[in-house]
């Protein structure tokens, strides 16, 4: 697949190198922007309060597959009056939408390979975009966990408050997670 990352950071930069690890072809824009329309699926991956900035300076966005991962912090609000980052991306670029990675730590993407279960990712979109996203997760090392429709993308967005949480006030610190049925476990 043809991929481009809005964002060359940690979460794209780090899902860029294991995308190219299983074969596919990534190009990553930083804040210089640029064309992404040769890619088959979009990764954004900026700060969660700077995305109409970033979509701005990037061209070819019509139509695309795109994966939101961004999170806002300290009660910022989507812009627009989108319930959520990922609508407002959808209201851009029309096609098919998934919110995915923005609940899991991009610090631990170098230990993906090396766990014994994958690690799940939590992500909801457009059924239009399910086989791109799931195939993404698992080449990356990832068991995808589709938790619904688009209009499921602030609370995906709200539950950061637990992940941090967890990782945080829970005392685990930054953690993989699983969702599975009573039969895998
Ligand atoms: N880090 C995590 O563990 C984690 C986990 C889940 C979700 N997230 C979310 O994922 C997103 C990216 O996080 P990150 O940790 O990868 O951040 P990061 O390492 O700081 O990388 C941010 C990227 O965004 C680009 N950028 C910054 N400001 C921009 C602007 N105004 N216009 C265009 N591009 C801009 C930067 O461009 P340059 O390369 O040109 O500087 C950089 O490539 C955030 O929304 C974050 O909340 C992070």
């Amino acid at each position: 697949m043809k991929i481009a990352t809005i964002g060359k950071g940690t979460i794209g930069g780090g899902l860029a190198d294991l995308w190219e690890q299983a074969g596919h072809e990534v190009t990553r824009l930083g804040h210089e922007g640029g064309d992404v329309a040769g890619a088959d699926a979009v990764l954004i991956a900026v700060p969660g309060g700077v995305l109409e900035e970033a979509l701005g300076a990037v061209t070819g966005l019509e139509g695309k597959t795109v994966i939101d991962a961004t999170n806002l912090y300290g009660g910022a609000l989507p812009p627009g009056g989108h319930a959520s980052n990922a609508e407002y991306v959808k209201s851009v670029t029309g096609g098919p939408t998934a919110k995915a990675w923005n609940i899991n730590f991009g610090a631990l993407y170098d230990q993906v390979a090396a766990a014994s279960t994958p690690p799940g990712d939590i992500w909801c979109g457009d059924g239009e975009a399910r086989e791109t996203v799931e195939t993404l997760h698992r080449d990356a090392g990832f068991d995808p966990i589709c938790a619904g429709p688009l209009s499921n993308a602030a609370a995906q967005e709200a539950m950061l408050t637990l992940a941090f949480g967890i990782a945080k006030e829970g005392g685990m610190g930054q953690f993989f997670y699983r969702f599975a049925p009573p039969a895998d476990f």
